[in-house]
C-alpha cells in the first residue's frame, strides 16, 4: 500500500518539521538526484532552500543555462548559479594526469561552494545520497525514516556546523525517477544520462586549453543531438564525445589537414559496473561523423569506441 505520493507528503512534512525556519542549502548539478532533492526541498521549504550551482567551466555546451532555466525558471526552485568558470580552467591548464584533474576539480568546487554558502548563516546541507551509498551507515537514524542528521559534513569546513539532510537516503535510482515523475519534473531531467562530476576535463586527453574544451562541447552536442533525433538515446546508458590527444592526417579541398580526433562512445548497461558497448546503426554514425567534420573547426576524424567494460571503463581516463 506504499505510494509515492505518501512518500512525498511524509517526506515534506518531516522536512518542514526539522527546518522550522531556519535556512538549508545545497549544491545542485543538474543530474537526477540533485534535481529531484532540490525540488523535494522547495516543495517542502520554499525559499528557505537555497540552490548553488557551481559552473566550473568544463560543463557540457550551455549547460549551466539549461539548469539554470529548467531549475529556477519552471520548477521554481531557488537558486543561484555561481560562474566559476575561470577559476577551474586556470587551475587545470597544463594538468594531463586524471587523478590530478579530479583532485583539483574537487578542491576547487568546494572551495567555491563554502566561499558563496558562509555569507547566507544556513544550518542544513542538503545532499542527494541515495540508498546504495549508505548502506554501511544505516544505524545513524534521523527524526523520520526519510531523513538522517549528524554534524561535521564531510569536506566542508567544522565552523560551518551544517546538519545533513538526505530526503532520498533510502530510494534506489529508480524510485528517486519515480519521485522526481511525482514532483512534476519534465522527462527529459527524469531520464538523462549519468554525467561525471570532473565533467569534460576527463573527457580532453592531453592538454586541456579553451579551444580544445570549445570543440569538444560542439562534437558533444551534435552527437546528443543526433542520438534524440534518432530516438536512440533513451535506450543508451551513456553516451558522450572524447577528444584524443593525438592529431591526424587529413585532406580539404586540394589541401593537407593535420587537426584534432574525436571519438564517440555510447554504451549499454544496467549498473555501470560493467557495460557493453552500444551497436549504433550505420546511418547514425554516417549523419553524426559527417556534421562534426563539417560543423567544427580543428577537427578532421571522428572514430566510434567499440570496447566494453570490462576491460574498458566507460571514461577514457
Ligand atoms: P568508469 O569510467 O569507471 O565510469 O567505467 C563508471 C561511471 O562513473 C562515472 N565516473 C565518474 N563520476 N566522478 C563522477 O562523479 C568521477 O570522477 C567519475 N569517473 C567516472 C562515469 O561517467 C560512469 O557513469
Amino acid at each position: 500500500d506504499w505510494s509515492m505520493s505518501d512518500f512525498v507528503s511524509e517526506a515534506k512534512s518531516a522536512i518542514k518539521e526539522m527546518v522550522g525556519h531556519r535556512v538549508v542549502i545545497g549544491a545542485v548539478s543538474g543530474g537526477v538526484d540533485s534535481t529531484v532533492a532540490a525540488v523535494l526541498m522547495k516543495e517542502a521549504v520554499g525559499d528557505q532552500f537555497h540552490g548553488f550551482l557551481v559552473d566550473n567551466g568544463v560543463m557540457r555546451k550551455n549547460e549551466a543555462v539549461e539548469v539554470m532555466d529548467r531549475l529556477a525558471n519552471r520548477c521554481g526552485v531557488n537558486l543561484q548559479l555561481v560562474d566559476a568558470s575561470e577559476k577551474f580552467l586556470d587551475r587545470l591548464t597544463g594538468v594531463s594526469e586524471p587523478e590530478k584533474k579530479r583532485k583539483i576539480i574537487g578542491n576547487t568546487f568546494i572551495e567555491c561552494f563554502e566561499k558563496e554558502a558562509s555569507k547566507l548563516n544556513a544550518d542544513f546541507l542538503l545532499q542527494g545520497t541515495l540508498y546504495p551509498d549508505v548502506i554501511e551507515s544505516i544505524s545513524h537514524k534521523g527524526p523520520s525514516a526519510t531523513i538522517k542528521t549528524h554534524h561535521n559534513v564531510g569536506g566542508l569546513p567544522d565552523h560551518m556546523k551544517l546538519k545533513l539532510i538526505e530526503p532520498l537516503r533510502f530510494l534506489f535510482k529508480d524510485e528517486v525517477r519515480a519521485l522526481g515523475l511525482e514532483l512534476g519534473i519534465e522527462r527529459e531531467s527524469i531520464f538523462r544520462h549519468p554525467f561525471p562530476g570532473p565533467g569534460l576535463a576527463i573527457r580532453i586527453l592531453g592538454d586541456i586549453t579553451t579551444k580544445r574544451l570549445k570543440i569538444l562541447q560542439e562534437a558533444d552536442s551534435i552527437f546528443l543531438h543526433e542520438l534524440r533525433v534518432h530516438n536512440l538515446y533513451n535506450e543508451i546508458g551513456q553516451a558522450f564525445a572524447v577528444l584524443l590527444p593525438v592529431k591526424a592526417v587529413g585532406v580539404m579541398g586540394d589541401k593537407r589537414t593535420y587537426e584534432e580526433v574525436i571519438t564517440l562512445r555510447a554504451v549499454k548497461t544496467s549498473d555501470y559496473m560493467t557495460a557493453d558497448w552500444f551497436d549504433l546503426p550505420t546511418p547514425m554514425l554516417r549523419k553524426t561523423s559527417a556534421r562534426i567534420v563539417n560543423e567544427v573547426p580543428g577537427v578532421n576524424r571522428v572514430t566510434y569506441d567499440i570496447t566494453s567494460k570490462p576491460p574498458g571503463t566507460i571514461e577514457w581516463e
